[in-house]
């Protein structure tokens, strides 16, 4: 069953925007482009986690999860099968490609295209931060989160499920924010969901984590500093406890940039509700007025 998000890819017109964003608020390291001029952003020895294609309109291109064993791929195409969705084997080009051993392929009801493999590559001690920073909470925990907009996230409770997501908690601010969080390593969440309107879906935000406080006081003021727009204040959630703040990106989602976040004791852990989603702060900030929720495209 899935245990990571390994990486995602996007396709954005704006990808050359990209790089200032990466290098000089966030400190992540820019890798060697791929072969159609992608940026390729790396957080850690992993050859890279994100990549921008070039593209004629922003679109959630791929989300790539990672198993932790060859042998579980096998298990998941039998369980995708049981569901009656269609995956494929991926290509050995494929894999050479998003830089794993294997890879299967499938888009989920909502039309988002899934990868997941097995065996990312890593180079030890080859990260090296863009600018001072303490370093991202990947490893066992892999890249961060993302927050999947969907018209009906009660039915896909179900299916996240079967691959491999338990509930963490829900947030229900009734008439405003209904969304289910979901874990699948220690990190409390690697999948969020929230209620959208009928007939659309899309990614709103990815997360990344940083190791001190420090790091996110900081890009916060680097991003206010070049200009990037902020669309919601530094706060703290109130069910994972992240301190971040949230900036849009040149590609129409957001990144959650924090720290702090909860590790789950799986044997432990009892999911609650919360009525609110911070404890304090994330208001929304002036600068990212009128940014779009999240790259939306049509539920096939
Ligand atoms: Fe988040």
């Amino acid at each position: 069953m899935i245990t990571s998000l390994a990486y995602l890819g996007i396709k954005s017109p704006n990808k050359d925007e990209w790089p200032d964003l990466v290098t000089k608020v966030w400190g992540a390291q820019l890798a060697e482009p791929g072969p159609d001029g992608s940026v390729r952003v790396k957080f850690d020895d992993a050859l890279w986690r994100l990549q921008i294609h070039p593209g004629e309109q922003d679109e959630t291109a791929y989300i790539g999860w990672g198993v932790d064993h060859e042998e579980d791929l096998h298990a998941l195409l039998k369980t995708l099968a049981d569901l009656g969705v269609a995956a494929e084997v991926g290509s050995d080009e494929l894999a050479a490609e998003r830089a794993v051993n294997r890879i299967i392929t499938f888009t989920d009801p909502w039309g988002f295209r899934h990868e997941v493999t097995w065996g990312q590559s890593h180079i030890a001690c080859s990260f090296q931060p863009s600018r001072p920073i303490s370093g991202f909470v990947t490893g066992q925990q892999g890249l961060g989160h993302v927050l999947l907009l969907l018209p009906d996230i009660d039915q896909a409770h179900e299916f996240f499920g079967k691959l491999g997501f338990r509930l963490s908690d829900k947030i229900i601010v009734p008439g405003r924010l209904y969304a289910r969080f979901y874990h699948c390593n220690a990190r409390h969440h690697t999948l969020a969901l929230g209620q959208c309107p009928p007939g659309v879906a899309g990614l709103n935000h990815l997360m990344i984590q940083l190791q001190s406080i420090d790091d996110v006081g900081l890009a916060y003021e680097l991003a206010e500093e070049h200009g990037v727009p902020l669309t919601m204040t530094l706060g703290r959630h109130s069910n994972d406890r992240q301190f971040s703040f949230y900036h849009s990106t040149p590609s129409s989602f957001h990144v959650e940039y924090g720290y702090g976040g909860l590790e789950v004791d799986e044997e432990a852990w009892v999911p609650r509700v919360y009525d609110r989603s911070a404890i304090w702060g994330h208001k929304p900030h002036p600068s990212g007025k009128g940014r779009p929720m999240g790259i939306m495209h049509q539920v096939p």
